[in-house]
């Protein structure tokens, strides 16, 4: 898909930096608040250095992502966790609609990604800062996103690593040569301040927690977001 077709661009709070006790109410309230997706941090304190919710935080959270109209909003799971295949059915289980992996945490990559489409969920591959594509050339046409991390995953509330604009470009190209549907999604330090730029280097679905979370008004920060990318 070339630059000027490009989908709508889609805002995907990660309620990893959302208030733990109320989880509930605060899927609402960013949903009121105008998100598009719901993004859901799965950590094992294995494959990253920190724990945080499986899928039965999923399935309880699965009724409260819906538009006040009814409309169900995405549950966009990004597992950081090794093995993959046994939780990634689980989630699928949960209510996950889209679940992404990061290929250096499955042994085989092309297994995970049709076990995850046979549960009938849309399917994303993860790139650490430092995890090259090189594995795109075998499994991109299986794949229903691209997710870029730009900052080591584990934690909200990191810096964005500036690399992640070139393999950003990189990916874009990459989805734009199969003429596929394909999200470019950005994960890691995404704020008002750099979310155009970040679009000019190809992405159009934005992962922000801290940014988001940590403000008293989050339809003001998504917002001013959305008047970034305008
Ligand atoms: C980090 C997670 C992110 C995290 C982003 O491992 O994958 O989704 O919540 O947090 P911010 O937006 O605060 O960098
Ligand atoms: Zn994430």
């Amino acid at each position: 898909m070339s630059q000027n077709q490009r989908p709508h661009y889609r805002i995907a709070p990660s309620i990893l930096s959302a208030d733990f006790a109320r989880l509930g109410e605060e899927v609402k309230s960013v949903i009121d608040a105008g998100a598009d997706w719901i993004h859901f941090d799965v950590m094992d304190n294995h494959y990253v250095p920190n724990l945080t919710f499986g899928p039965m935080v999923c399935k309880a959270l699965r009724p409260y992502a819906k538009k006040a109209d009814g409309t169900a909003v995405p549950i966009d799971v990004h597992l950081m966790i090794s093995p993959v295949d046994a939780l990634a059915a689980e989630f699928a289980d949960a209510g996950a609609d889209l679940i992404s992996f990061h290929p250096d945490a499955s042994a085989h990559v092309h297994r995970s990604v049709q076990a995850i489409k046979a549960k009938g969920c849309q399917v994303g591959l993860v790139f650490n800062p430092a995890t090259p594509l090189d594995v795109l050339d075998w499994v991109i046409d299986d794949l229903d996103l691209i997710l870029i991390m730009s900052v080591n995953p584990g934690f909200g509330g990191q810096s964005f690593i500036d690399s992640a604009l070139r393999k950003l470009e990189q990916a874009r190209k990459r989805i734009d040569a199969t003429g596929k549907d394909i999200r470019l999604e950005i994960d890691g330090g995404v704020k008002v301040g750099n979310i155009r730029q970040i679009a000019d280097a190809g992405a159009d679905t934005f992962v922000a927690g801290s940014a988001i979370f940590n403000t008293p008004d989050y339809q003001a920060v998504i917002a001013q977001m959305r008047a970034e990318l305008a």
